[in-house]
């Protein structure tokens, strides 16, 4: 072979020995009391910044730049001499704290959710850090499970746009920018179909559904060019993700041409012993790597038995390799090699800028979602009614960060209590304590209205954080229905990391503003929304079910042989629709949808049409709209949902304004996986709705012939 260039990918691979290759394929924490040796020996390709599995429920050390350059000169100075990579889950911010992901999720606008992760890359790599597992894209339909708040939500088509948006803001134009960071497309997959929405629990999912629901998101992160992709704890179907070549190697990288680094999560290779498919951690090693894992997070099969297996031929070169090699071309494309060293000095003019808390605060308004709004009551007049702001959450600060949040400081997010006290209007009371209910009782009494901030500690969602009950925190709805109880207007203000079952809290809340956990500008954002100043535009991306007990509850369910319309195939004590559905939010006007028009009735394979509607801001207040185009497959080889996300538009409107908005419509909105796992469209009718929820508007039909 000619002599490499210098400092390819083939030059490089062509000086390492076969230990040294497998170095390369090893993560190990910050925290390893072996690092120092490890890194000089060569065995070490990357060091993630977490000290144990749950670094997201954590207090843990923060990232100390001159302590990662040191250690960077170590790694140089020893042979083979190639910069680590340092990774950190730098998941909705990074000392600029964004809303939760699910909350980024409700604001719908991909632009947002982008600019979130250009924010997040920025201050991350900064601080040294060059690698990122976020965005989380796995499909979540169970709010038990704690990690719904890590996701966008249920919806292929809606996590697919925003996982595209997030890693396109993160990798930027270059990787080698000190503004970029490689991002990684987690968990694949399947991991949100937890039973019982117990995280790492068992899944049984069928190829139809993992492709048609499952799958969609990662594919679009693959083209968009995502660098890596983290593999998932559980088993699908009897097999785990980590040892599934069909699932890695054969679908991610040959089917979808994925050609970053797949990296397992913590101790994952190790823990098929426990799944009970291994026998050793040699026998770990040999399947994982051969399933397609490029690198082991912490746990050491690879370490200790990698080089001893390619050896005795159980482990081809080739396959040690090709790993080898995507790591290598990892470590290229962030210009290691030119610049293993981050400057100290670039994040005084880059964390928590101006510029990043303006686009926090966007992103924080526009995550939060009206759910009620009795007799308009919101906005309220911040000069003329006596208001008290009381409640667990009044005078909550680092608890608006949200779960996964290692960066955000207390002493940089402000309470809504802080924001309310700075905005020293003369008639808001701040709720001294909630400790003596009778004193609070009297508080409501003395005002006109209540503002009262209820929710979730952000310990009770994120991993291994799963519950039994959606019920809010206890003693929570007894609060509320003593304060309601007086008989003066209350307004729910609600925290949470996942949906909970709001079905007696609607009964006693004349409003709820439904606000995640919103991050640093949360308090403002809420407090901008409850008097006017922001019109509210989120909308859900899950639903809400009525109950734990009407789980699971999604708005993409399959119409059965016996449909609800046709047989009381529901509940016989309950309705069985969501609470409040997929896609639903109110705002402080009203627009009015006129009926579709399509540009033509029939479509061949190849051709487009248009769908259109002419939207109305019949309201006072100038809004932003959420329209959302929504396809019925009505007859196919396959069942399908009774309507899918197809598409989603933002549009402001000013008062009286009437737009247009369209959507074009090819062959891939009405395409699907089919029994054979080819993506196809087939002739048959299918219904188009453009509307403002899943579960609002009347369709159209379209025939493919
Ligand atoms: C955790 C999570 C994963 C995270 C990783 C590193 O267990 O499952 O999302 O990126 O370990 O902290």
């Amino acid at each position: 072979m000619s002599n490499p260039k210098k400092n390819t990918v083939e030059e490089i691979l062509s000086r390492l020995t076969v230990k040294e290759k497998v170095g390369q394929l090893i993560q190990i924490s910050i925290k390893d009391p072996d690092l120092i040796e490890k890194v000089k020996s060569g065995t070490v390709g990357t060091v993630i910044l977490a000290e144990s599995p749950t670094a997201g429920n954590e207090v843990q050390d923060k990232v100390l730049l001159s302590e990662l350059n040191a250690i960077q000169k170590i790694a140089l100075e020893s042979s083979p001499a190639l910069p680590l990579v340092f990774a950190r889950d730098v998941i909705h911010g990074h000392r600029t704290v964004f809303p939760i992901p699910i909350g980024q999720a409700a604001t719908w606008n991909r632009d947002l959710v982008k600019k979130g992760g250009e924010v997040l890359a920025k201050e991350g790599r900064a601080n040294g850090i060059h690698w990122t597992f976020t965005p989380m894209l796995d499909i979540a339909r169970d709010p038990r499970w704690g990690r719904i708040a890590e996701s966008y939500g249920e919806d292929p088509f809606l996590s697919a746009a925003l996982g595209e948006a997030c890693i396109t803001g993160i990798e930027g134009q270059s990787l080698s920018d000190t503004t970029s960071m490689i991002a990684c497309a987690k968990h694949y997959i399947g991991y949100g179909a937890a039973e019982g929405g117990r995280d790492y629990n068992t899944t049984e999912i069928g190829e139809n559904t993992l492709r048609n629901i499952y799958l969609p998101p990662f594919k679009s992160a693959v083209k968009a060019g995502v660098g890596s992709v983290m593999a998932s704890f559980n088993e699908i179907s009897g097999s785990p993700v980590t040892g599934n070549q069909d699932l890695i190697r054969r679908l991610l990288k040959e089917e979808l041409c994925f050609e970053g680094v797949v990296l397992s999560d913590w101790e994952a290779v190790a823990e098929l012993l426990f799944h009970g498919v291994c026998e050793s951690m040699e026998e770990a090693a040999n399947l994982a790597l051969n399933a397609g894992i490029d690198i082991e997070m912490v746990s050491t099969c690879y370490e200790k038995h990698l080089e001893k297996l390619v050896h005795s031929g159980s482990v081809k070169l080739e396959i040690l390799e090709d790993s080898v090699r995507r790591v290598l071309e990892m470590k290229l494309k962030l210009g290691l090699l030119e610049n293993p060293y981050t400057a100290e000095n670039l994040g005084v003019d880059v964390y928590l800028n101006e510029h990043h808390k303006k686009i926090a605060l966007d992103s924080a308004t526009e995550s939060m979602v009206l759910l009620e709004n009795k007799n308009n009551l919101l906005p309220l007049e911040i000069e003329l009614q006596k208001i008290l702001l009381t409640g667990p959450m009044a005078h909550a600060r680092e608890e608006l960060f949200g779960t996964w949040t290692l960066d955000g400081k207390k002493s940089e997010v402000e309470s809504l209590a802080d924001f309310c006290k700075s905005l020293q209007a003369s008639n808001i009371t701040i709720g001294e304590s909630v400790l003596h209910s009778d004193r609070l009782l009297k508080e409501v009494l003395d005002h006109e209205i209540t503002l009262i901030a209820l929710g979730e500690h952000p310990q009770r969602s994120g991993e291994m954080n799963s519950v039994s009950d959606l019920s809010l925190p206890a003693g929570q709805l007894d609060l509320l229905k003593k304060v309601k109880g007086i008989g003066k207007p209350v307004v729910v203000l609600l925290f949470s990391g996942r949906p909970l079952d709001l079905s007696e809290v609607r009964l006693y809340a004349d409003a709820i503003l439904w606000a995640w956990h919103p991050g640093t500008m949360g308090a403002q954002a809420c407090i901008d929304l409850t008097f006017g100043i922001e019109s509210p535009s989120g909308r859900l991306p899950v639903s809400f079910p009525r109950s734990v007990g009407h789980l699971p509850c999604y708005y993409n369910y399959k119409n059965t042989g016996r449909p609800h319309t046709r047989f009381p195939s529901n509940y016989i004590d309950s309705l069985s629709s969501a609470l409040y559905p997929f896609g639903y939010g109110l705002s402080y006007s009203k627009v009015k949808y006129s009926p579709i028009s399509l540009s033509k009735q029939e479509k061949k394979k190849g051709e487009t049409l248009t769908a259109s509607i002419s939207l109305t801001n019949t309201g006072p207040v100038a809004v932003q709209e959420v329209v959302q185009l929504y396809i019925r497959d009505s007859k196919s080889s396959m069942t399908r949902p009774v309507k899918e996300l197809k598409g989603f538009q933002k549009r402001f409107l000013s008062p009286n304004e009437t737009v247009t908005v369209s959507f074009t419509i090819d062959d891939s909105l009405l395409s699907y996986y089919n029994h054979e796992n080819k993506w196809v469209v087939e002739s048959g009718s299918f219904e188009i709705w453009i509307a403002p929820d899943s579960v609002t508007g009347e369709s159209v039909s379209l025939d493919f012939i």
